[in-house]
């Protein structure tokens, strides 16, 4: 079993990559679990998968469990289900020392970790991700919101977990864009701090793609050591933790201007890294070969590059108000080479527009 420790100002916590499955989950958390009532949330379709497994496990460390199941997707991480989910706490007595674990991917993460940071003014907290970019990415660092009809994540906290518990197993049953979408997060990682690692996923991409767990279980470490390494250093997002975001911000507008609904978030980042590097390279920064490198790397992964029909007004409208922004310019994380990003503040909206174009 693989094990990171983040170290925080204010908090450590271990990250446990257990290729070995399921067994070691008593070894990695016991001892890490507050009290000794729990409440997993997990959706529908993890429950039947892993929620006995999970449960069998707290039960034999002495723990009392309660299920609280969401149905899956987005639409989750609403006022309406934290409502319920606090309901739930009150009715399996949770109190100030209980704890919750998030079973699932990164809704589950997000909506299960705000539950865990408000009641009661933050009770313990568990993470076991069951997706690739829940494990590669949202459980690790602490973000942890639901959602305004008007905008995503955008109620929310930094509620860093106990421990995270990682089994690579859950991912030889995902499906492939969902794994496709993990992956455009792990490749993300290597190319904004990593080389070798580019390197690594290039060599290594076919045993990945085939879902080879100690392929997995390896990339997974990799990632996990550089989001932490980004997170350690600057925990609330005021300046480093901001490269992580690389592709994003084309990403998060082109999944706004498409309704949420044509491509998944690691679909529309995927073509957010292609265009940010196609503004980096306008603006000398990269040059072709980084942006085909790239895009090789994406499309093994089983990812788009590009959109089928750009309409970058709506686009680029969307960009003016993405939350990483001050005042009325754009901030992009560019890069500058491989494994190497700048966040560049203040670009003008029409200049962009024009780069795009
Ligand atoms: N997903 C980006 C971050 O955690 O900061």
């Amino acid at each position: 079993m693989k094990h990171i420790t983040v170290n925080l100002e204010n908090k450590s916590y271990p990250i446990y990559i257990a290729s070995e499955g399921w067994s070691q989950l008593s070894r990695a958390i016991g001892g890490k679990i507050k009290g000794n009532k729990v409440l997993v949330v997990c959706d529908e379709n993890i429950y039947p998968l892993y929620y006995n497994s999970v449960k069998s496990v707290l039960i034999s460390m002495g723990y009392r469990v309660n299920p609280a199941v969401i149905p899956p997707g987005e639409v989750s991480k609403s006022f309406d289900k934290a409502l319920e989910l606090y309901t739930h706490a009150l009715e399996a007595r949770l109190d100030r020392s209980s704890s919750i674990v998030a079973l699932g991917g990164g809704v589950v993460g997000d909506l299960a970790g705000f539950i865990a940071a408000t009641y009661m003014r933050g009770i313990g907290f568990i993470q076991i991700p069951t997706s690739l970019l829940a494990q590669v990415d949202s459980s690790i660092g602490g973000k942890v919101a639901i959602n305004h009809p008007l905008a995503k994540n955008i109620i929310g906290a930094f509620y860093q977990p106990d421990a995270v518990f990682i089994c690579p197993d859950t991912l030889v049953s995902l499906p492939s864009r969902e794994f496709a979408t993990g992956m455009a997060e792990l490749i993300k990682h290597a190319f904004i701090a990593d080389p070798d690692f580019i390197s690594w996923l290039e060599e290594n991409m076919i045993a990945l793609i085939s879902r080879d767990v100690e392929a997995l279980s390896s990339a997974i470490h990799r990632s996990c050591l550089i989001k932490t390494g980004v997170v350690e250093q600057d925990e609330k997002e005021t300046g480093l933790r901001m490269i992580l975001n690389f592709g994003h911000t084309i990403g998060h507008a082109i999944e706004a201007a498409t309704g949420y609904s044509k491509y998944t978030h690691g679909e529309a980042v995927a073509m957010g890294m292609i265009y940010e590097s196609s503004i980096a390279m306008k603006m000398g920064l990269v040059n072709q070969g980084y942006i085909n490198r790239l895009s090789d790397i994406l499309r093994r992964a089983g990812l788009p590059t590009q959109l089928d029909t750009p309409a970058w007004g709506p686009i680029v409208e969307r960009m003016i108000h993405d939350k990483k922004n001050v005042n009325q310019g754009i901030v992009l994380v560019l890069p500058t080479g491989y494994g190497k990003v700048s966040i560049i503040k203040d670009l003008n909206p029409e200049q962009v527009k024009q780069m795009l174009q």
